[in-house]
């Protein structure tokens, strides 16, 4: 950690007794709740104390662009977050920082380009179609489905498709499983100073072991067999021929190293499928209660596809479906606070200084709830985003981060979204069965989790004139 010099001045903020250690635990239990609370009590900038940080949380759209748009380079990510991400993601882009992160990212950007994600479009589909059309067992009219394990077996079977041209079949199960451990030990490992090696006997390291080989090992096995020709029906199209191609633009000679080639496909393998299976569970719940949303979108993919499948090229023409899922991510954003940035300098932000050493906070879940940005902040109200209406201000919706490093996956995650729920729509009528809680759980994940899941009744289209099924 940078030795931190001390500020006079200071934005207000919690009293922070024991070294602000209280803080902590409260912020483990309710992270979200904490930061709104703060935001309420102090305003758009608050500055606290635990243990030896210094934090300070930025909570207005003009001061959160100032540090992660106009002072990126004065940032680097919160060291503790990027060691624990190290151990899964070795040194890929999520996790690397200066030269070597600029590096990976001028490669990485052009396999994210418009040309190459058109051409992901049919591979989504053809992934969505067979989970899809299993949601319902062939017999029956509806049936009441778990959401989150629905929406991780699509997504997943897509990234899977993009990535390896290759099924999840034999896979999904396994490798859902290992993500969620994952995801869930990463989270609690951050709170800790350090980590205990995953081969020493300790609580929860068998399971890590578990989930680390598997997904190492599903990622392994497609490489090593891509690279001896034995995968049936490689497209030439897919992620994994488009980084094994990739060269950087500055030096033409140099492409990815088997390691960095290995990093790169963990982190797109699992921040490509979670963070989009988790914005579709909060977007289904949230249509599943409004039925004049439901039957709006229906209406607008009737009209655009008049009933066949969506492809890339009508994804733009699908302006009230992709509304309403930016308005799930406004009212749920999946990445709902960012890796905390430590200063490498004293950086000015609004009217504070912020000094060298110190760490900043923001979780867009705060401005994503601001009245001032979004009236009526709670309902969903999918209009808010529809491309007539006037734009909130910039960096106010923010589920995709903003500045250098802004998700790299943002426009390949929105089609994705687009293709998979207009073919869920087409296919179903989506109700809630049972009242459960729209509530996140309490302690944050890396994305954010229903508390208690979510279960739907998903009734068949051609059976939605059925007495039992709810009018669309
Ligand atoms: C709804 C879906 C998604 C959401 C909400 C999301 C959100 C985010 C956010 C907020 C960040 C920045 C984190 C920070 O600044 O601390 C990020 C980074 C990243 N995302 Fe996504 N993401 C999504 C989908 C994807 C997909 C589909 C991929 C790849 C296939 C992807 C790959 C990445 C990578 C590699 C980074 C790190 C970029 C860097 O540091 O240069 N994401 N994502």
């Amino acid at each position: 950690m940078l030795s931190i010099k001390q500020s006079p001045l200071r934005p207000p903020g919690p009293k922070t007794p024991w070294f602000g250690l209280p803080l902590l635990r409260e912020m483990r239990r309710d992270y979200l709740g904490f930061m709104q609370r703060t935001h309420e009590a102090h305003g758009d900038i608050a500055y606290m104390r635990h243990g030896p940080e210094h934090a300070y949380d930025l909570f207005s759209p003009e001061l959160m662009r100032e540090a992660l748009v106009d002072n990126a380079e004065h940032f680097i990510r919160w060291e503790r977050g990027i060691e624990v991400f190290a151990e899964a993601f070795g040194q890929s882009v999520l996790v690397t920082e200066g030269d070597t992160w600029k590096q990976q990212r001028r490669m990485l950007t052009p396999v994210f380009s418009a040309r190459h994600i058109a051409g992901y479009g049919a591979l989504m589909t053809k992934a969505a179609e067979r989970s899809l059309n299993d949601a319902v067992p062939t017999h029956e009219s509806s049936a009441l489905v778990d959401i989150e394990a629905l929406m991780a077996c699509v997504t997943m079977e897509v990234i899977m498709r993009v990535l390896f041209s290759s099924s999840a079949q034999n896979d999904a199960r396994d490798a859902a499983t290992a993500t969620q451990i994952l995801s869930a030990s990463a989270i609690s490992d951050m709170y800790w100073p350090f980590s205990v090696p995953t081969w020493m006997p300790w609580p929860g390291n068998t399971k890590k072991r578990w989930g680390f080989r598997t997904l190492r090992g599903l990622v392994n096995r497609h490489i090593d067999e891509r690279k001896r020709g034995t995968t049936p029906d490689a497209s030439t199209d897919d992620l994994l021929a488009i980084l094994l191609a990739a060269r950087d633009e500055h030096d033409p000679t140099r492409g990815l190293s088997d390691t960095e080639l290995r990093d790169q496909c963990m982190v797109l393998f699992q921040a490509g499928h979670e963070t989009s299976a988790t914005a579709l569970v909060w977007w289904a719940r949230l249509v599943a209660e409004d039925g004049d949303v439901s039957r709006k979108i229906k209406r607008e993919l009737d009209e655009v596809l008049q009933g066949r499948e969506p492809t890339v090229a009508d994804a733009p023409r699908l302006d009230y479906l992709q509304a309403t899922i930016k308005e799930a991510m406004r009212l749920y954003p999946p990445v709902a606070a960012l890796m905390s940035r430590r200063a490498v300098r004293d950086v000015r932000i609004g009217e504070w200084t912020i000094p060298r050493g110190a760490l900043v906070r923001i979780a867009p879940w705060v401005a994503h709830h601001d009245a001032r940005w979004f009236p009526d902040p709670e309902s969903f109200r999918p209009e808010r985003f529809v491309a007539s209406a006037e734009s909130p201000p910039r960096g106010a919706w923010m589920p995709f981060g903003a500045g250098p490093r802004v998700c790299i996956g943002q426009h390949f995650a929105m089609l994705e979204m687009t293709l998979i729920a207009a073919m869920l729509m087409q296919r179903y009528v989506l109700s809630v069965d049972s009242q459960q809680s729209l509530r996140p759980a309490g302690m944050l994940n890396v994305t954010l989790r229903p508390s208690g899941g979510m279960r739907l009744r998903l009734y068949r289209r051609a059976s939605v004139n059925d007495a039992a099924a709810p009018s669309d």
